[in-house]
């Protein structure tokens, strides 16, 4: 079983600078949400109820401002401050504590996943005990993804950002992996940029046979929000999907409130909280 989550919503953000100058990347808006609601929406999905935000110095204030410790949504929220940006498995240098000896799911903070499907096969990963799992989605563009090439049904090759076509499967920013993943990050060594590599992480996982994927299917979509132009399509999509709809999508208190890990009462609290917006109206509309 998976129960703890670590969120990577640090970075320098610089590909949407002047954007990030003066706001954190995850907290700048998706259409009515901040960035950060999408991904901390999919850890409670595959109900993770423990997660370690990772965040930039001198950001944890804004964050908390937000999120607090996670109690407004039935859940905890720690915090973790990341010096520098030295690559993603650097989550679980920093998670060491945090992790213990259990198994523990990453997800990167600009990072939108929805589709019915999507919740299924999270709760049913997230049940998972040893080794890695990442989840795959196929893109037009791979060369901007770390990028799997499966051949019969196994994941034969696993390359960062290929200059050359190997596959259009990316490797989305979403992975869950067993309580040996400190120490096989201990051993990574830095790339040609710099950091250490997610795709090296997965690689050790390769080798001793422990990995497995999940398809991400056509009813799903993903995308991460780096660059203004996927900022700008997920905040339409988000806006067409709900407009269409009249739902919301990635409102915490909704899938808290279905999870049974949050009363009206506190709904209230947090209406309160929110003040006179179009998301209180949305609560008042879910509790009545
Ligand atoms: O979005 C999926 C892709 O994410 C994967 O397909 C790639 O394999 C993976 O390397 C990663 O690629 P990016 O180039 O998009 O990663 P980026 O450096 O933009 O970082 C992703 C998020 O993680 C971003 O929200 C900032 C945060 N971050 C990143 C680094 C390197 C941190 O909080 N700390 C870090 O040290």
């Amino acid at each position: 079983m998976i129960k703890k989550g670590i969120i990577l919503a640090g970075g320098s953000g610089t590909r949407l600078s002047p954007l990030t100058k003066a706001v954190n990347k995850q907290l700048l808006p998706v259409y009515d949400k901040p960035m950060i609601f999408y991904p901390l929406s999919v850890m409670m999905l595959a109900n993770i109820r423990k997660i370690l935000m990772i965040v930039n110095p001198g950001q944890i204030e804004s964050f908390k401002n937000l999120l607090g410790d996670g109690s407004r949504y039935g859940i905890n929220i720690s915090y973790k401050i990341q010096e520098k940006p030295r690559g993603l498995p650097d989550a679980f240098n920093l998670g060491k504590s945090f992790i213990q000896n259990d198994n523990v799911a990453l997800i990167l903070g600009d990072n939108f996943f929805y589709g019915q499907s999507l919740t299924k096969t999270l709760e049913k990963s997230s049940q998972h005990r040893s080794g890695a799992t990442i989840f795959l989605k196929e893109v037009s563009a791979p060369e901007n993804y770390g990028v799997a090439k499966i051949k019969k049904n196994k994941i034969e090759n696993i390359v960062e950002k290929p200059k050359k076509f190997i596959s259009n499967k990316a490797i989305t920013g979403l992975y869950f992996f067993d309580k040996n993943v400190s120490d096989y990050t201990a051993k990574l060594k830095r790339s040609k940029r710099g950091e250490l590599e997610i795709t090296d992480l997965i690689k050790e996982y390769k080798k001793r046979k422990k990995l497995k994927y999940e398809l991400i299917g056509r009813g799903a979509i993903w995308s991460d929000a780096g660059k203004m132009e996927d900022l700008n399509n997920v905040s339409n999509y988000v806006r067409s999907v709900e407009k269409v709809q009249g739902i919301k999508i990635a409102c915490l208190e909704e899938i808290s409130l279905l999870k049974k890990w949050i009363n009206k009462n506190k709904i209230k609290k947090n209406i309160n909280f929110y003040g006179d917006c179009e998301y209180s109206a949305y609560l008042k509309k879910i509790i009545n």
